[in-house]
Parts: C-alpha cells; structure tokens; sequence
C-alpha cells in the first residue's frame, strides 16, 4: 500500500455505477447494489486506514424515488440488511455512523435502524461515515434556511453553515464520483463550494484500494488557491513588501 503524502481529511463519494456492473454480467441490479455495500466497507476500511477523518457517501438520492418500485423496495430492503450486518464490523473499525437526508420519507422501521445505528457506534472516533440516503443537496440548502427562518434567524453563511445536515464535520476537501459520469446529481450542492473534483470511470463495485489511492494522488497532486494567487499558496511564501 502506497499512502500519498497528503491525504484528505474529508471524501465524499458518489458511488455510481451499481446497475452497469450487474448488467454487464447479465444480473438483476439489486445484485450490483449488494457489491456496492462490499465496496463501502472495503473503502471505509481503507480509509481508517489511511487516516482519512471523515467519509461521506452518497446511498440514495431525493431523485431515486423515480426507479422502479421493485428496485426503491429492494434498496430498503438492502438498507436494513446492512444496518443490522455491519454495525458489529464498524464497531471494530472505530467508524462513527451518521445519516443524513430526509428521514420522514422513509418507512418506520428503516427509521428505527438507522437511530440504533447511530446510537451503537456513537463512542467511535477513528472515522466518521456519513451515509447520504434519500438526500438532495436542494433539500438540505431548503431545510437549513427553513429552520433559521423557523427559529427567526439571520440567514448567513455561518448560520447557514451550522443549520445544514453536514454540520458535524468539514467541508469535503475531496469529492469522487465513480461510473463515468460527470455530474453532481443534486449532492453536496453547498459543502463542495471548493472540494477538488475526482471522477473515476470505475463502476462502484470495483472501486478497490488502488482506485482509492489513484485518487488520494490526484489530490495530492492539486494546488487549492481558494481564490488566492498561486505564489500566495506556495509553501515557503512570505508577503513582499510593496515596491
Ligand atoms: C448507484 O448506482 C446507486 C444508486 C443510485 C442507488 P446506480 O444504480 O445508479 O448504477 P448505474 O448508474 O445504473 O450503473
Ligand atoms: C447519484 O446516482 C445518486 C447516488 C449515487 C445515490 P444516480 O445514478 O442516481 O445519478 P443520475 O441520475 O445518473 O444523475
Ligand atoms: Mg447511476
């Protein structure tokens, strides 16, 4: 394993391409969605490892409600199987579980999971995993402003900030997207003002350690200006006095 030298302290991922992977082996979607929860505790765990702080993954979108119904029911499905066979290897892992979205949307007992997950892995501090399921980044920038104006409070970008679903961590310093497309699809609209920006052409099941590390290299080969000039940014940089 090859660690780059600058590791990100937040990734988000969109982690597209579940379908495309079943279809090319000529099985039902849902089997890709079952591969696609392999490949997130695999990059969970890679990203412990390698000192990753915080991951953020995009599960089900505000948008995924239009699939199919028997695929939206199988993803639930899938949700709870995997709350009630995970938590014990995230216990181990030290991963702190968040999710974030929309919960009046989803049925009782998906509900109740997911706090009991929540609330099993709340003393972990190697990694936070903030799991994005029926999430929108319209949603959130709503529900934020919704509930400033309900407490009447100034909208700011602080308290904006603070009344957003990601407030518990960072910004992404990151954000990757698997599957080849480049697009956001209504994710992280206000946290990923000034991520560096990754896409991978690998379908989401096959996103290993090495494709990890591809795209902790790429960030590490980025220079991030936030609006500054290059010289400013470069390490070693002392103002010049004017003249
Ligand atoms: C991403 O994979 C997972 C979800 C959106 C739930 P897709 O299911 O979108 O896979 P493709 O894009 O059809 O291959
Ligand atoms: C984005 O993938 C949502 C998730 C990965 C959960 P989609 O496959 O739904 O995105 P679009 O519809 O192709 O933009
Ligand atoms: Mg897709």
């Amino acid at each position: 394993m090859s660690v780059p030298s600058v590791v990100p302290h937040h990734i988000a991922i969109v982690m597209d391409g579940n379908g495309r992977w079943a279809k090319r082996r000529f099985l039902p979607r849902l089997v890709g969605h079952k591969q696609g929860v392999n490949a997130l505790r695999r990059c969970a765990q890679a990203c412990a490892q390698r000192g990753v702080g915080v991951l953020t993954v995009f599960a089900f979108s505000s948008e995924n409600w239009n699939r199919p119904a028997d695929e939206v029911s199988g993803l639930m499905e899938l949700l709870a199987l995997a709350l009630a066979r995970e938590v014990p290897q995230l216990q181990k892992d030290g991963v702190r579980l968040f999710f974030v979205g929309e919960r009046a949307g989803l049925s009782p007992k998906v509900r109740a999971g997911l706090a009991q997950a929540e609330a099993a892995t709340a003393e972990n501090t190697r990694l936070v995993l903030n799991v994005c399921f029926n999430y929108g980044g319209r949603w959130d920038v709503a529900q934020a402003a919704a509930s400033l104006a309900a407490r009447g409070e100034p909208i700011t970008e602080a308290s904006m900030n603070a009344a957003m679903a990601l407030a518990h961590v960072p910004d992404p310093d990151l954000l990757v997207r698997t599957g080849g497309e480049m697009r956001i699809s209504n994710f992280l609209l206000w946290q990923t003002a000034y991520s560096e920006l990754y896409f991978s052409d690998r379908l989401w099941p096959d996103f290993d350690e090495a494709a990890l590390d591809e795209a902790i290299a790429a960030f590490a080969a980025r220079e991030r200006r936030f609006g500054k000039t290059s010289e400013q940014v470069l390490p070693g940089h002392t103002a010049l006095a004017p003249g």
